[in-house]
Order: structure tokens, then sequence, then C-alpha cells
């Protein structure tokens, strides 16, 4: 915190950071990067229902699914980090329900980017998996955390402690909350951007620049 203060103090932050007509560079990284750790999470996860279950190719792709989740989960605290201290780009003129409607679900998108990594990480029935084949990272079944008195005085067993937690990830938010919100999301882009023809999207484009 201390050393982004310095650096914006001395000008070093200028494109990086929001203004209020443009997404800075740091936010659109995060952004695409995101959002390409979550199209390739489902790309994954839907091509590991070919495989044999629990067979070597599968665990690949179990691990890379794993890895490409736990990316969207690190990337959430300094993404919510750089919302907080940058300016939001202003949205153009539209009406009150819209711009309440977009912040809305702007901010269910937040708690999606938070919630699958962490329900896929808490209910992962493998001890550990490797990050992209490069090292391995312990699931919260590997941590030991599960056998301490905290979890084993409620007396579930781990079959009955990732039931509900798989269900949220793969049946509600899997299939339909998140299908639903991305598809919101992107609906709202495409129309600012090819219907109402504002600067939209284009100032989460890499490059974009606002039409003046
Ligand atoms: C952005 C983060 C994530 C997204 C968008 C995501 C998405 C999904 C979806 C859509 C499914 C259900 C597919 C279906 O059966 O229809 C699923 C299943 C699953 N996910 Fe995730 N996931 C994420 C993070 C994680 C993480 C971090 C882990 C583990 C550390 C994980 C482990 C699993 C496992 C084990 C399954 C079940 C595989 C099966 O039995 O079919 N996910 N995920």
């Amino acid at each position: 915190m201390l050393g982004l203060f310095f650096l914006q103090k001395r000008g070093a932050l200028v494109g990086l950071k929001n203004t209020t007509s443009q997404y800075g560079s740091v936010a659109k990284w995060i952004h695409w990067i995101t959002a390409l750790c979550f199209l390739l999470a489902y790309i994954t996860i839907h091509y590991s229902h070919r495989l044999e279950f629990r067979s070597p190719e599968y665990m690949t792709v179990i691990y890379l699914h794993a890895s490409l989740g736990i990316t969207v989960g690190v990337l959430f605290l300094p993404r919510l980090i750089w919302r907080l201290i940058n300016p939001e780009p202003e949205l153009d003129p539209a009406p009150k329900w819209q711009h309440r409607a977009a912040k809305s679900a702007h901010w269910a998108l937040y708690f999606v980017l938070i919630a699958m990594p962490l329900t896929g990480w808490f209910g992962f029935g493998i001890p550990w998996f490797e990050y992209f084949g490069m090292f391995e990272i312990p699931s919260f079944l590997g941590t030991g955390i599960f056998e301490t008195p905290l979890v084993t005085n409620l007396g579930l067993t781990f079959e009955e402690w990732e039931a509900p937690l798989d269900y949220f990830h793969k049946n509600i938010m899997g299939q339909k909350v998140l299908i639903l919100l991305l598809l919101v999301h992107i609906g709202a882009a495409l129309y600012h951007h090819f219907g109402a023809k504002d600067d939209t999207l284009r100032r989460m484009l890499p490059g974009g620049n606002p039409r003046c």
C-alpha cells in the first residue's frame, strides 16, 4: 500500500490506474486474465466429462481446472483492492435502472469470483493438486484442518462436508447462476457497443480509448 502511494506521488502509475473516463492497464489485465481463466475452467471441466473418472488424463484435466480456478481466486484480492483505491470510470448516460442493474450485476460477479474458487477448493476430494504442473497446492482436505477438533467435533465425514459445497459449485452456480450472470454481463457489453454505440466496452479493451 505504502509502495503504491509512493509510486503514485511520483506519477509512475499514470496509465496503470483508472481515470474517470477509462480503465487503467492493471484493471484491464486482471479483467481479461480472469475472463480467460473462467472460460478455460468451463472448457476443462466439460472436457473432463468425456474421460474415464480418475484416469490419469482425467486427473490432469481436473488439476488444470483447479489451477485455473485458483488463479481466479488469487487475482480476486488485488482486483478488489485496485477497485477500492481507484476511481470508477463514469457510466455512459442511460436510465437510472440500467445503472443500478449494472452495479448490482458487477457486485454479483465479484461474489462469484470468490465463491467459485472457495467452494471448489473447500470441497476438493483430493488432498493436493499440481498447479499447472509446476508445484503442488494442498486442497482444504490436504491442509489437515479438516482433521482438527474444529471440524471433527461437528461429527462430519468429508463426503457430508463436500456434498453441499459440490452442489453449490456445480449445480447452483456452475450450471445456472454463473451462466445467467455471464450472459447478462456479456450481453450488456455487446448492447452498449453495437446498440447504444457508447464507450462502455471500449473502456475495458486493450488499447481502447474512449471516443472524444
Ligand atoms: C473460477 C473458478 C471456477 C469455475 C468457474 C469453476 C466451474 C466449474 C463448473 C461449471 C463445474 C461443474 C461442471 C458440471 O458438472 O456441469 C465445476 C466442477 C468442479 N470443479 Fe470447479 N470451478 C472453479 C474453481 C474450482 C477450483 C478452485 C477447484 C478445486 C480446487 C474446482 C474443482 C472442481 C471439481 C473437482 C469439480 C467436479 C468435477 C466433476 O466431478 O465433474 N473448481 N467447476
